[in-house]
C-alpha cells in the first residue's frame, strides 16, 4: 500500500505552539509527516531558515515520523518531489478561511490530485500567530505560555536590549 505522506507547509517564524498543536495532531493521522519551512529570498523573516528549522527540529524530535525540511518553490511542485498529497493546514478562525480558500483553491488548480486538509486550531491557541509571539517579545513581555521553551528562549535573545 502507498504511505500516506502529508506536508505541513508554513513560515514558521517561529514555531509557535499553535503550531505545534496541528504538528501533534496532523502526524497521528499520516504514515509521514513533513513540516516544509518555505524560504523566501524576498520575505525578511526574524529568523533565518536554518534557525527555523533547527528550532523546528529540536521541539518535533519526540514524534519520528515527523520530518523537518525548507522549501523555495511552488508548493505543489514540492508536493510532487515528495511524493505527498495532502496539504495539512490549521484554522484558527473565520478570517484565515479567505486567504486559506485562495490558496487551497490555487494548489487545486494547479495540481489537481493535491488536497488540502484543514484542521482547526485548538481553541486555547485560536488568537495565536508567530506575528502576536514577536510583537509580545519585542516589548519583553511573557511568551512562555505562547512557543516552545527553546524558542522563548531564541525570542529573548533576539530582542536582547
Ligand atoms: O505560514 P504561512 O506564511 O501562512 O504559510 C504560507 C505558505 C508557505 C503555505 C504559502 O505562502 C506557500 O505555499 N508558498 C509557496 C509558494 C506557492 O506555492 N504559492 C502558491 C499557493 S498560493
Amino acid at each position: 500500500m502507498r504511505s500516506r505522506i502529508a506536508v505541513y507547509p508554513g513560515s514558521f517564524d517561529p514555531v509557535t505552539l499553535g503550531h505545534m498543536d496541528i504538528i501533534e495532531r496532523a502526524a497521528k493521522q499520516f504514515d509521514r509527516l513533513i513540516v516544509a519551512v518555505l524560504h523566501a529570498p524576498s520575505k525578511v523573516p526574524l529568523f533565518a531558515i536554518d534557525e527555523r528549522k533547527r528550532m523546528l527540529r529540536a521541539v518535533t524530535e519526540h514524534m519520528p515520523n515527523v520530518e523537518v525540511d525548507g522549501f523555495g518553490d511552488l508548493l505543489v511542485r514540492y508536493m510532487r518531489d515528495r511524493a505527498a498529497n495532502v496539504i495539512v493546514r490549521g484554522l484558527r478562525a473565520v478570517s484565515d478561511f479567505e486567504y486559506e480558500l485562495q490558496m487551497a483553491s490555487t494548489n487545486h488548480k494547479l495540481h489537481p490530485q493535491v488536497e488540502t486538509l484543514f484542521m482547526m486550531t485548538s481553541p486555547e491557541y485560536s488568537y495565536l500567530s508567530s506575528s502576536i509571539v514577536k510583537e509580545i517579545a519585542k516589548f519583553h513581555g511573557p511568551i512562555d505560555d505562547l512557543v516552545p521553551p527553546l524558542v522563548a528562549d531564541a525570542l529573548r535573545d533576539k530582542y536582547r536590549a
